[in-house]
């Protein structure tokens, strides 16, 4: 591999190369959640979430802010959202079920945005059309989840652009373009859209203030690639009357193939809402382990979970309890348990989750309107 394929590049738009976690970190200047700050989130909260503890969630800004706001007796508001590019896969409703904890335990509105003016002025090739179509499948995604209906406002850019329009027109004043060309990256060629799509993002973090007029902190869960937007977003919040938006940021769930995350440009990496459970199983069957060539070699050295997809899966999504992970990652070490069985494990888990939710996203197709942000125009302050 040449040095060039290697090289680690994160922005909103791209995430390439191998990850390194700590430099990202650094290069952004999110903080670490700390083993404090994640007792303290925990105790908030009322229970733990195993994607805290097992660090899937790893960094932040501004969280031990919203628990200091929260202590003092002030409820914060969670944001975050989906830009229709794509199907959605088993690493977009990871956060989105983190997402759903936090909405449970706190007993919080969730603003979710998606952003249909974005991936039609970022994809090159897709038509308008195409994204709408891919915004009303995504929804059904969403909906699955299982948000409380009445506390979750589906904003769609496009469409309710009249409850955004002013909070955009606030934050685009302040922010320059030389910002927006040193933060994004953005160069001459990019559409005008685009220069001022951040603006759009920024929005929701402050609508909860727009639309009661009261200052209220917002809480973004989202994954690290999207933390430039909050470096802007923060950074004009105070200027326009509003809060910073705290955000609590994850790793990118890895995907089934060799070292990457789960990525739309290769399907095999990742197991998609609409796979049938045949494909799901192949997609399973083919993952990348940290499995020995032989196996005699592996009941010798054992497997490497670190560094095995299957493991991640399992880790990540499919193994909750804490004991029983532990327990197949000795197994696993110790040569005890071969590749292809633990591939046998975890087939039915997915096949049974997908099914799962694609039930509940086929019964989501009549509840769309109720999820709907157009409600948020009776609450408008005249
Ligand atoms: N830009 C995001 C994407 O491409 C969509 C998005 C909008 C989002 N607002 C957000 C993601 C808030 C997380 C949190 O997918």
């Amino acid at each position: 591999m040449s040095e060039d394929n290697d090289e680690m590049v994160v922005t909103p738009w791209e995430v390439r190369g191998k990850v390194d976690y700590d430099r990202l970190v650094e290069q952004f200047g999110t903080q670490l959640i700390t083993p404090q700050l994640r007792e303290r989130l925990t105790r908030a909260a009322g229970g733990s979430h195993f994607l805290l503890e097992r660090e899937l969630f790893f960094s932040h800004r501004g969280l031990d802010w919203v628990l200091d706001m929260y202590d003092r007796g002030v409820k914060f508001t969670l944001y975050t959202g989906r830009g229709p590019s794509g199907e959605v896969h088993l690493g977009h409703l990871v956060p989105w079920l983190f997402t759903k904890w936090l909405q449970d335990s706190f007993d919080t509105r969730l603003y979710f945005q998606i952003t249909n003016d974005e991936k039609f002025w970022f994809e090159q090739g897709l038509s308008f059309e195409k994204v709408q179509q891919l915004a009303d499948e995504n929804i059904l995604d969403i909906i699955a989840i299982g948000f409380d209906p009445e506390k979750t406002f589906i904003l769609r850019d496009v469409e309710h652009i009249d409850l955004m329009y002013e909070i955009a027109v606030q934050v685009a004043k302040r922010v320059t373009f030389s910002t927006a060309r040193a933060v994004f990256g953005f160069d001459n060629s990019m559409n005008i859209g685009g220069i001022f799509y951040p603006s759009i993002q920024a929005v929701p973090a402050f609508l909860h203030s727009w639309l009661t007029g009261e200052r209220t902190p917002c809480l973004i869960p989202c994954a690290i690639d999207q933390d430039p937007h909050w470096r802007v977003t923060r950074d004009v919040a105070e200027k326009i009357g509003y809060y910073k938006p705290a955000t609590v940021l994850s790793k990118f769930v890895p995907g089934l193939l060799e070292g990457g995350k789960m990525s739309s440009s290769d399907p095999m990496s990742g197991v998609y809402t609409t796979d049938t459970p045949a494909l799901i199983r192949k997609k399973i069957m083919a993952a990348f382990t940290g499995g020995r060539t032989t196996v005699k070699e592996q009941r010798e050295m054992g497997g490497v979970p670190e560094v095995c997809s299957v493991f991640s899966f399992f880790k990540f999504i499919f193994m909750p309890n804490d004991r029983e992970l532990a327990e197949l990652e000795r197994k696993c070490r110790g040569g005890e348990l071969l590749c292809g069985e633990c591939k046998q494990m975890l087939a039915p888990r997915v096949v049974e989750f997908m099914e799962h939710h694609r039930e509940a996203r086929e019964e989501a197709r009549e509840r769309v309107h109720e999820f709907s942000a157009s409600r948020l125009r009776e609450e408008i302050r005249r």
